[in-house]
């Protein structure tokens, strides 16, 4: 039956000046724009790529419905001046019933941790995760919940990294390459490449798109010293936030400079030092004394600027935030680059041998893979 032929059913549709209010079943009257409606026809989207194939700028009318019904849980619209009828289930409409976000099922709240963290890290086997989906789906979650997670049982190769990092996305070079070695170097051209302290920081904020994943390997670690810090930044930023609200209205608000200038490159990009999300939840922190350029913001901004930012950075040094521990060799600590702030206490050189091989992958990678794994059922 076309929907011509179909009584049209005047207590459900409104026909209005730019769309159709519907009183959808268990929702009520809701209101949808026409032109949201003939761009999201369903006939819209390739079925094999998923992607949309109708092409909005280039339809010749302003669409119109001219007839509409509700029949076998869909709502059918004829277009007036074309010929097509779209079939709209109503549990899509219902989706986008009331303007809000659609929901996402990577969006898992964040569970600030504190300097006790330590044995309660996520722990997961390097060989289980290459078999085992609902261990990779733990993994996953830790690293979008708690922001860290440490692989056990590396085999002492660069490939155990290569294949670790690839099971949550594509490798994705910094302008250090692809993977960075962390022990001394020769002529550092970086302070983790010395056997110095190394202040806490979020890695290459110099970057526009800092990483996101960050994996540390450690292959060796004989030294004496060189123990790990590792702490929640949003754990951080929300006590900020309650201390002190201006001071975090300053850091979440005013981007500040970051650089790295050496040899062929001269990277610049501006972050703010508070990262917040769409429901206004603090979700990162950027934070990198090395890599701070010199703050060019107006003179009497950093009357106020200054203080806020040498309050968040002691509070940053608490011992109520800082986890310290030292990774063994067959470890890779992974974790949200944009969210944990992590340094190193300085080490002998010359006591032993210490060699961790990093790289990164991207957060937005991490969270797709995650929604199709589990819309999918794939860890079943
Ligand atoms: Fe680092």
């Amino acid at each position: 039956m076309s929907v011509a032929q179909i009584e049209p059913q005047i207590e459900t549709m409104v026909f209005e000046k730019n769309g159709l209010t519907v009183t959808l079943p268990e929702d009520g009257p809701v209101y949808f724009n026409a032109w949201w409606l003939r761009d999201n026809c369903p006939t819209s989207f390739d079925s094999e790529t998923r992607e949309r194939t109708f092409d909005v700028f280039h339809h010749a009318t302003t669409p119109f419905p001219a007839d509409a019904v509700i029949q076998d849980g869909a709502l059918m619209i004829r277009w007036a001046e074309e010929d097509h009828v779209s079939r709209y289930p109503l549990e899509f409409l219902r989706t986008y019933a009331q303007g809000s976000r659609r929901a996402d099922p990577a969006d898992l709240p964040r569970t600030p941790w504190f300097a006790d963290h330590y044995p309660d890290i996520t722990r997961v086997s390097h060989p289980v995760l290459l078999e085992d989906g609902g261990e990779r789906r733990r993994w996953m979650e830790a690293l979008l919940i708690e922001g860290i997670a440490i692989v056990t049982d590396m085999p002492d190769t660069d490939e155990a990294l290569t294949s670790t990092a690839g099971l949550l996305g594509t490798i994705r070079p910094s302008f250090f390459g692809d993977y960075f070695d962390v022990r001394t170097h020769i002529k550092p051209t970086n302070l983790a490449y010395t056997s110095k302290a190394l202040e806490l920081h979020t890695d290459v904020p110099a970057e526009e798109l800092a990483p996101g994943i960050q994996y540390l390997h450690c292959r060796r670690n004989s030294v004496e010293g060189g123990r790990n810090l590792f702490l929640d930044g949003t754990a951080v930023a929300n006590d900020l936030r309650m201390v002190d609200p201006e001071a975090f209205r300053l850091l979440s608000e005013i981007e500040v400079p970051f650089y790295k200038e050496h040899d062929d490159i001269d990277m610049r990009a501006r972050h703010t030092v508070i990262e917040l999300d769409h429901n206004d939840e603090v979700s990162g922190v950027t934070i990198s004394q090395h890599m701070a350029d010199i703050f060019d913001l107006p003179q009497r901004l950093m009357d106020s600027y200054y203080p806020a930012f040498v309050k968040f950075g002691r509070m940053l040094q608490e011992g109520k935030y800082l986890m310290r521990f030292t990774l063994a060799a067959g470890e890779c600590i992974s974790f949200d680059n944009h969210r944990i702030v992590h340094g190193r206490a300085a080490y002998s050189a010359t006591s032993g041998e210490r060699y961790l091989r990093g790289t990164y992958t991207d957060r937005g990678e991490l969270r797709g893979l995650y929604r199709a794994m589990v819309s999918e059922g794939r860890f079943k």
